[in-house]
Order: structure tokens, then C-alpha cells, then sequence
């Protein structure tokens, strides 16, 4: 029912009328009316059977707001002042940990704590679809992996995701590193500033465009990153097509990234025929090489779609995660020393033998940093949570979730459950030492999701969060710019002047007090 109202509301009134005159010249006004009592006559009826058909229904306590509107403003308001969680709470402080709404255009149902985590991300195909964002399907395309389903979903994560196994990421750490020192480098040779925020998504977009796709040169990664950067503010805008909007910068974005990728796609197409690459030399020849094998279900569409999807899966999340880093250890002395000696350890390690790079073993050493950054993403997840379709009528809790709905989960709620993390307001990073007496309970730390759509990168981000964050606390001392930087979701989670930092070069025998 949403589906087929929703455009027409977002025309101011006088637009409304002009479409009407305009389109209706040859029809006489007696017909016109006809047509309108017809139309509200025949919606009426829906609307009542509609109502009938809930009304058997045991529906969840909750507001569905205005119409069509619904809740989505105050939603959408409450996360910006990073509010999201009070908004989540003061419902199910007024209704129960399952209570329904209306987000974005559909009735929802918000589902809190374990069980419901675990029927959201548990859940399968007949029952819940991913559901993204309108945008995200113009800009990402629709074969983007969040909406496939079926065998199509299977091969394309099957090929994403044979290159974030162990033994790939391991014979990468070099090339990240390399990367990410020669980013550090270039960027404090002429300032001793960097903004931290910026500095990340560079760090996360190069190594994206290197590491994962194969990209070498540098002038075609920065043509990348402008296109890509405007491609990502029309995922967070109105869907609105009209000349200088968000909308449509991001979609001639597109048009120009795909017309840049087209020749490599074909590049690596004929290299692979030829025998002169694999399909893991990275992840575009991994779907490129899905492709020659199903012809018939997976599309040179889908190879474009999904390469963009990686790109902006991994860019804002894992430059996320770093800059929190980077806040949390400017404004916490202890956890800022204690990384540093994790780190200045591994460094005189290598330092006493004979290869000199950085290795996989090395990265399993820092497991306190990597703590920070655990607890870092239960008090602050990057992802806030996510929606999903409701395809077949169905149950939880004792309450019904009818088909065309959909529900929401959110990481918070069960991240700040004291049940689940004793004192959850408290910065611990211990909480997540492996040898713990109770370890913590599944679909209770969902930071990377759960279940069958759970993150594929959360071990790629690993190992690029921690090169970074080993290569900053060696190299540099440092010092906020803004001391009082807080962090606000734009959706995402970020410092809110984006966390310029002062460094200074260490030399590698001085310790931080
Ligand atoms: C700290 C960094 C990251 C966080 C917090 C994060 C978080 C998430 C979450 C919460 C989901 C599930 C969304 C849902 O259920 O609706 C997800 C899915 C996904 N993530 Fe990540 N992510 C991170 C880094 C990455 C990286 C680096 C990549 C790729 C290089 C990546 C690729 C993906 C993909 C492809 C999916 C979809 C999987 C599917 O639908 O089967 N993510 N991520
Ligand atoms: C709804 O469930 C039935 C039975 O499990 C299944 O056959 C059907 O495909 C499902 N519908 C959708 C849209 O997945
Ligand atoms: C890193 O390894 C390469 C060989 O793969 C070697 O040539 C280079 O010297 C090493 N770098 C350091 C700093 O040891």
C-alpha cells in the first residue's frame, strides 16, 4: 500500500494541481470527478479491508505516527543528535521490547534484546529479506549483495568473501602496510596536521582500491575518490532526482565510476582467460570469475553493482572504528599507554630480526589494542542497525508481524544491557579477553551483525585498523586540536569536526607519560 503513495505527497500542492491540468487537458471536468470519487471510493474500501484484516491480527503495542510519515522524522532527528538509543528506549519503556511503528514509509517492528536479535539475523529468506535504503540500491545498483536472495545472494558472497580468508589477508599485510606508511608519510610532509577523519577514509579507500580490486594507479584511485565521495553523501539524501541535488551528483557519480571500471573489468577478464591472473589476485577477478562460470545467473551488472557495495561497505564503517581510535586514546592517557607498550613491544621485536615487515603473526600480537577497538564498537557502534523486509506473516513474542512490514534490530540495546556486560556504561576493554569465566552470549554483540548477511569484512577491518593504529602510536605523538571533540551521528558515528590532530615524530626510543 506504501509503495504505490509515497511519491506523490513530496510535490507542494500547486505542483499537484498543475500535473493534474497538464496531463488531463482532453478529459472534461465531469470525467475527472468521476474519476476522483472512483479513486477515493475504491481506497476507502481497501483501507477498510486493509484494517479488517490487521484487526484479527495480535499487532505490537506502539504508534504508527502520521501517515505514510509515519515516525521517521523524529527517528531520523534522534539519531543525528546521537539520541537513536533514548529513541528505542522510550518506547520499549512504553510498550515492551517489541512495539511497532511506521520508518521510512513502512509500518515497523522494532524487536530489542537477545532473542529478538537472534529472530531478525536468524531469521531466513522466506520469512526476512534484507532491506536497505532506496538510495542505496541507485547508487550501490540493485544487484547489490544487502538485496540479492537465493543463489545469485550465494555465489556473489561466495566470491566477495573468498578474499577475506585467513590465509589472503595474511600475504597482504605487507602491501597494507606499505600503503599505509606511504599515506602517513605524504600526508605530515608539509603539515604537521592531520585530520584524522579524512585521513582515515583515505586510508580505508586506498587500501579498498589496492588491496581488494587490484588498483595500482594512483591518479585513477584519486578520480575514484571523488566520485566515490559524492557517490556516498546520495546514500544518506533524499531520493530526489532534480539537477544539483545530492541524488543526482551521486548518480552521474556512478555513470562515471562505472564508465572508468568498464575497461578494467575487461582487462582482468582477459588476463584471467589467459591464464595470467587468478581469481585470488583479488576481488574483482573473483567475480569476474563467477561470471564465466554461471553465464546465466550472474550479470556484468552485478560485478559493477557489487564492486561499488564493497566500496562503500567498507570505506565510512572501518574509518570509523579508526578515528574512535584515535578520540579514545587522545582522551584517555591509560589506554592511550597501554597501546603504545603493546605496540612499541611488537616494534623492537621487529626491529631485532632479520625481515623487518610487519607479518601476520605480529598483528595477532596486538590483542589489547583490538580490545579498545571491540569495546569501542559496543559503546559506539558504527552501525546503528538495519532494517529488513517481512515476506511471509509471522510470529514473534506472541505478537504477529504481517507480510509488507518490516522490523528493525539495533546493536545498542543489548550492548548496554547490564545483564549481558556488567556496568555497561564503563569503558572495559577486558571484558572481551578470551579467557573470561562467561563469555559473552551470541546475538548479544552485533557490532559486525549476525546470522546469514553478517559483515564479511569485520577481519579485513581488523587488520587495517590495526596496521594503522600500530603505525600512528610508533610514528607519532600527538595532540587534539579540539580538545572537546564529541562524537555525533551524521548517520555515522563520527568526531564532529572531524578530529584534526598536531603530531609530532617520535623517535622510536622515547615512551609517553
Ligand atoms: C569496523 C568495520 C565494519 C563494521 C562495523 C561493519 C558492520 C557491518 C554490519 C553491521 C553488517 C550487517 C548489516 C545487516 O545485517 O543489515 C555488515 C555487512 C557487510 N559488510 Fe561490514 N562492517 C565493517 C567493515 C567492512 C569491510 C571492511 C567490508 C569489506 C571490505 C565490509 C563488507 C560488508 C558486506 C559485503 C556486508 C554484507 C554481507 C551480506 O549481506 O551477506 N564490511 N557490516
Ligand atoms: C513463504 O513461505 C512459503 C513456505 O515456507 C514459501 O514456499 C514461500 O516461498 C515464502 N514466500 C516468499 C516470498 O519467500
Ligand atoms: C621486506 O621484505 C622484502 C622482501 O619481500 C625485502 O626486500 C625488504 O627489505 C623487507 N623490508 C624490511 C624493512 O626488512
Amino acid at each position: 500500500m506504501s509503495t504505490t503513495t509515497t511519491t506523490i505527497p513530496h510535490l507542494p500542492p500547486s505542483k499537484r494541481n498543475t500535473i493534474t491540468n497538464y496531463c488531463c487537458c482532453h478529459i472534461n471536468p465531469m470525467s475527472i470527478s468521476i474519476i476522483v470519487v472512483v479513486t477515493l471510493v475504491s481506497l476507502f474500501l481497501l483501507l477498510k479491508l486493509y484494517k479488517k484484516k490487521l484487526g484479527n491480527k495480535n499487532l505490537p503495542k506502539g504508534s504508527l505516527g502520521y501517515p505514510l510519515i509515519g515516525e521517521t522524522f523524529s527517528f531520523l532527528q534522534a539519531q543525528k543528535k546521537d539520541q537513536g538509543p533514548e529513541w528505542i528506549n522510550d518506547r520499549v519503556k512504553k510498550y515492551g521490547p517489541v512495539f511497532k511503528t511506521s520508518l521510512m514509509g513502512a509500518p515497523t517492528v522494532v524487536i530489542v534484546g537477545q532473542a529478538g536479535n537472534k529472530f531478525i539475523l536468524g531469521s531466513d529468506e522466506n520469512v526476512l529479506v534484507a532491506k536497505q535504503p532506496k538510495t542505496l540500491s541507485t547508487v550501490a545498483g540493485k544487484h547489490n549483495i544487502f538485496e540479492l536472495t537465493g543463489s545469485r545472494y550465494q555465489l556473489i558472497k561466495g566470491a566477495l568473501s573468498s578474499f577475506m580468508k585467513p590465509t589472503i589477508l595474511q600475504s597482504n599485510v605487507k602491501h597494507m602496510d606499505n600503503l599505509i606508511t606511504t599515506l602517513f608519510l605524504k600526508s605530515t610532509k608539509k603539515t604537521n596536521i592531520i585530520p584524522t577523519v579524512d585521513f582515515m577514509k583515505r586510508v580505508t579507500f586506498n587500501i579498498a582500491s589496492a588491496v581488494l580490486f587490484g588498483i595500482q594507479n594512483e591518479v585513477l584511485i584519486d578520480e575514484f575518490c571523488h566520485d566515490f565521495t559524492i557517490a556516498f553523501k546520495a546514500i544518506w539524501s533524499l531520493p530526489v532526482n532534480l539537477p544539483g541535488l545530492a541524488y543526482w551528483h551521486g548518480m552521474r557519480a556512478r555513470s562515471r565510476i562505472i564508465d572508468r571500471l568498464m575497461p578494467i573489468i575487461r582487462k582482468k577478464s582477459e588476463e584471467l582467460r589467459e591464464g595470467r591472473s587468478s581469481p585470488s589476485s583479488d576481488v574483482l577477478s573473483s567475480l569476474i570469475d563467477v561470471k564465466m562460470q554461471h553465464e546465466d545467473v550472474i550479470s556484468e551488472e552485478m560485478i559493477v553493482d557489487n564492486f561499488i557495495t564493497m566500496m562503500i561497505a567498507g570505506h565510512d564503517t572501518s574509518a570509523i572504528l579508526m578515528s574512535l581510535m584515535v578520540w579514545k586514546m587522545s582522551k584517555d592517557p591509560k589506554i592511550h599507554r597501554n597501546i603504545f607498550e603493546e605496540q612499541m613491544d611488537i616494534q623492537r621485536d621487529i626491529e631485532r630480526r632479520e625481515d623487518q615487515n610487519l607479518t601476520w603473526s605480529d598483528i595477532q600480537k596486538m590483542k589489547y589494542t583490538w580490545r579498545v577497538a571491540q569495546e569501542l564498537m559496543r559503546i559506539i557502534p558504527p552501525v546503528f542497525g538495519s532494517f529488513r523486509k517481512v515476506v511471509n506473516d509471522t510470529t514473534f513474542g506472541g505478537f504477529d508481524i504481517p507480510k509488507g512490514w518490516q522490523v528493525f534490530w539495533s546493536a545498542y540495546n543489548t550492548h548496554m544491557d547490564s545483564d549481558v556486560f556488567t556496568n555497561p556504561a564503563e569503558f572495559d576493554p577486558s571484558r572481551f579477553e578470551t579467557n573470561l569465566l562467561k563469555p559473552i552470549p551470541p546475538y548479544t554483540y552485533i557490532p559486525f551483525g549476525g546470522g546469514q548477511h553478517s559483515c564479511i569484512g569485520n577481519e579485513f577491518a581488523r587488520v587495517e585498523t590495526l596496521i594503522t593504529m600500530y603505525k600512528l602510536v610508533t610514528m607519532f605523538e600527538w595532540s587534539l586540536i579540539y580538545p572537546d571533540e564529541v562524537i555525533t551521528r551524521q548517520p555515522m558515528p563520527y568526531p564532529s569536526m572531524g578530529l584534526p590532530i598536531k603530531v609530532k615524530s617520535r623517535s622510536s626510543a622515547t615512551a609517553i607519560d
